[in-house]
Formats: structure tokens, C-alpha cells, sequence
């Protein structure tokens, strides 16, 4: 799934792209699914980070084989199951990834949840643990509680012994929200001012607040989950789908809190070991059954265009995946 012009997902095209071969420190990787992510629809639009050259495939994080190892890579063999976080290119038959971005992908798990796995977990584990000193105890409202790092926060949050309260735009997004074990939750109105939406905000989180908010969708949300704040509350930036907010900052004074940001692709770079000790904590996790992705849509490689657009359009419920067949 190509993207040879800056556009939405109707630019993309099945296409054909150069054969990768590994460098030093690489491994050649056959996809057999790639998880969408809402920076998906921000890289091929150029609004991202991140601006590939192209063309360039889309598609961060991936589960595959290994087919090829460059020099200098210790640990990773031709045939050997991987999961691995990259900024783009997953959505291809192949892909070129550094070794040092893959991890081994434990038997029990199949492709499509590998996929699923490694930016929302690594995300949400990240931002409540290094950035929100998630403590037991302590209410943890998520916004935007059904999308893909919302639903990852309701599981490490309960897993970190946290009174979740989840919060979602719709009654279908809040039921999938409290199935994967939130405590409480509410439907957030669309276009309410952020003082409307504080009202019920509070109401929800009870006469102390929320010691954490969890926001990966901004807009007016932003400002009513900061008025929401317990005394030493945090907010978490997670990301910007409704809007980049404007905040009071005399409520960050008045509460005691503070707005902390999260990028969780720089954190995998300039903490490599800090992340590894994640990921493996993700894994045990989920080995032990406390967290496990939900894929509500599997698409085929050749319709990746449209998960990218369901992802979009605010409809998606958890992870979208785009399967990649054996060539
Ligand atoms: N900071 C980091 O390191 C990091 C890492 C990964 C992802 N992110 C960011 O986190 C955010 C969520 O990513 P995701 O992959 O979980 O996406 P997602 O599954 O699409 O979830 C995003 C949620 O935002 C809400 N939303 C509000 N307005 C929207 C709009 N105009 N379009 C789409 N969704 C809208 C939706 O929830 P409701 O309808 O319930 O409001 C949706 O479920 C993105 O901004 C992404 O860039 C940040």
C-alpha cells in the first residue's frame, strides 16, 4: 500500500517497491499483519513527525518472519517470529527493520494480535508508569476510551491496581470500553464547551477528581479533564485527534497538577533499556492474561487504504489490522 503523493487514504495505491535488502544492524522481515494506528493517517497526509521520502508504505508496527539478517545483528535468525515498531512501512509484503526496533514474538501469540500489540501497549505502559507514576489506588480517567491506546489504557491502568473510569462519544464505544474491565463510564457529548463537559467530567470522577487523565484526543476533552484534576492530578498528552488545546494555566497553579507530555517514539530511542524492561512487562502481561489487543476489523493488504480511512473517521473500536498473506 503505496504512498506516492501527500494525501487522505483515497491517495493510496497497491504498488510495487524496491526488493529491501538488510544492511549492517537490519533484518529483512515477510509482514503477515500490520496494526493501524491514527499516526497513519497523519504521515501520508505530511502531518506527522515523521516525513519519509517517497514513496513510502504506511504502517507502524508489524508481526512477521524474519526472511534475511544483515551484519552485526546478534540474535535474530532467518525464520525466527518477530514483533517490531517502525515509523512506516509496514504495510508491504516486506520490510527493512533495524534489529534493535524487533522483539521475539512469544508462540502463543498470533500474528494479528502481534501487530496489535507493541504501540498501544508501549504507549499507554509508558505514559502511566514513566510519565504518570501511576499509583494502586489512585482514579485514572480515559478519554477516548474505545480507540486503540484508550483501550490499552484501561488494562495497564486496572493492572496497576487503578479505579478506571472510561470515557468515550458514544453508548457502542463506551460498552467496548467497560467490556475490556473499566470501573465506571460516561458518553461525552460531540460539540459541548469544555465548562459543559467539565460538569459532567466531575460528576463522574467524584468530589476528589481524577489523579490521572489519560488524553489521546484533546479539543475542549483537554481542558474539562484538567478542571477535573485531583490536587496533584496529571495530565497525560497522548495525541490530537479533536484539536490541539489551549489550556488555562491557572488551573495547573490552583491543583497542584501537571500536564505531562508523552512521545513514546522518541522514549524508544533515547531509553532503549528502560523501553526493553516495557515490553518485557507487556509480554508478561499478557502472558498471564491481563492484557490482550481487541481486533474488531481485519483487513486484507489490498483494502489497507480503507482501515486507514475507518480510522479516520472516528469509527474504529479498538485495533484495526491489515493481514498480509504468504507470498
Ligand atoms: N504520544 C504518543 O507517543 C502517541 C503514541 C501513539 C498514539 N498517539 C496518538 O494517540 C491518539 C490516538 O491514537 P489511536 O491509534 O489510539 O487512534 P484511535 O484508535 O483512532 O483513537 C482515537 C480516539 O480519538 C477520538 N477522536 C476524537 N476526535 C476524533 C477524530 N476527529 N478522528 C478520530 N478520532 C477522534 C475517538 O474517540 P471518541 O469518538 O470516543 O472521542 C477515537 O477513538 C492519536 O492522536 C495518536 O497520534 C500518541
Amino acid at each position: 500500500m503505496i504512498s506516492g503523493n501527500t494525501g487522505g487514504p483515497e491517495s493510496l495505491a497497491l504498488g510495487e517497491l524496491p526488493e529491501p535488502v538488510a544492511g549492517p544492524g537490519e533484518v529483512v522481515v515477510q509482514v503477515r499483519a500490520c496494526g493501524v494506528n491514527y499516526p497513519d493517517t497523519l504521515i501520508i497526509a505530511d502531518r506527522y513527525q515523521f516525513r519519509p521520502e517517497r514513496p513510502f508504505a504506511p504502517g507502524a508496527e508489524i508481526a512477521g518472519i524474519v526472511e534475511s539478517v544483515g551484519s552485526a545483528v546478534d540474535g535474530f535468525a532467518p525464520g525466527q517470529r518477530i514483533l517490531a515498531m517502525i515509523n512506516w512501512g509496514g504495510m508491504a509484503e516486506k520490510a527493512c527493520v533495524p534489529a534493535a526496533r524487533c522483539i521475539a514474538m512469544p508462540d502463543a501469540m498470533p500474528f494479528d494480535e502481534g501487530a496489535a500489540f507493541l504501540m498501544t501497549y508501549g504507549t499507554a505502559y509508558h505514559a502511566l508508569h514513566q510519565r504518570g507514576r501511576i499509583r494502586p489506588g489512585e482514579t485514572l480517567l480515559v478519554l477516548g476510551a474505545a480507540g486503540g491506546v484508550g483501550l490499552a489504557a484501561i488494562e495497564i491502568g486496572r493492572a496497576a491496581g487503578a479505579h478506571v473510569i472510561a470515557a468515550a462519544s458514544s453508548d457502542a464505544k463506551l460498552a467496548v470500553a467497560m467490556a475490556k474491565g473499566a470501573d465506571a463510564g460516561f458518553v461525552y457529548a460531540r460539540d459541548a464547551s469544555a465548562k459543559e463537559l467539565a460538569v459532567q467530567f466531575k460528576a463522574a470522577c467524584g468530589a476528589k477528581g481524577a489523579d490521572l487523565v489519560f488524553d489521546p484526543v484533546g479539543g475542549a476533552l483537554s481542558e474539562a479533564a484538567m478542571r477535573t484534576c485531583a490536587w496533584d492530578g496529571r495530565l497525560l498528552v497522548i495525541g490530537f485527534p479533536g484539536g490541539i488545546a489551549q489550556l488555562p494555566l491557572n488551573l495547573v497553579l490552583l491543583k497542584g497538577a501537571a500536564v505531562v507530555g508523552v512521545f513514546y517514539g522518541l522514549f524508544m530511542d533515547r531509553e532503549p533499556e528502560e523501553n526493553a524492561r516495557n515490553n518485557r512487562a507487556l509480554l508478561d502481561l499478557y502472558a498471564a492474561g491481563a492484557i490482550r489487543p481487541l481486533i474488531s476489523q481485519r483487513f486484507p493488504l489490498e483494502r489497507g487504504a480503507e482501515a486507514i480511512a475507518a480510522l479516520s473517521r472516528r469509527e474504529a473500536h479498538g485495533k484495526l489490522v491489515v493481514e498480509i498473506s504468504e507470498g
